[in-house]
């Protein structure tokens, strides 16, 4: 499998509880509420941020430069963890919703940018050897087996 295929699997995971959180933001939850799910997205976001910076980045690196893209991508994956930070230590409702907001659009923004521009890029500058080397270092970090030999009977 490719690295590319399994991030947006990630991503699919994660657009979901974006809008998990915003539901339950949205219509008022208790802080509690609000706090245990912002957890659960802070444990998946930094997880699937750091398989980014510690595996495709560095290999985009050579091709794509230290600026422009990475640099951006970088950049805010950093933002997101200013604002997880944030919602981690805000006490009051109103301001804590507001940092979600921040949070949700900036993650929204983000990962949009990521599959329309960076996975695109990836593709085409790295071959598919190293897209698939890159996924099997993927599915052992995740415990996922991909190609289970023999399954076929
Ligand atoms: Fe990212
Ligand atoms: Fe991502």
């Amino acid at each position: 499998m490719r690295i590319t295929d399994a991030l947006l699997g990630e991503h699919a995971v994660l657009h979901d509880l974006f809008a998990t959180l915003r539901d339950i933001a949205g219509r008022g939850g208790e802080i509690a509420e609000i706090r245990g799910a912002v957890l659960v997205l802070e444990r998946l976001l930094v997880a699937h941020a750091r398989v980014e910076e510690e595996l495709l980045f560095p290999a985009l690196d050579p091709h794509l430069g230290r600026t422009g893209p990475l640099m951006v991508m970088r950049a805010e994956h950093r933002g997101i963890d200013d604002l997880l930070d944030a919602a981690r230590v805000e006490s009051d409702p109103t301001a804590l919703k507001a940092t979600i907001a921040d949070l949700l659009d900036l993650a929204a923004g983000h990962f949009a940018k990521e599959e329309r521009a960076l996975f695109p890029m990836a593709r085409r500058f790295l071959d598919e050897a190293t897209l698939t080397a890159l996924g099997g270092r993927w599915a052992q970090r995740r415990a996922v087996v991909v190609d289970a030999a023999g399954c076929g009977g």
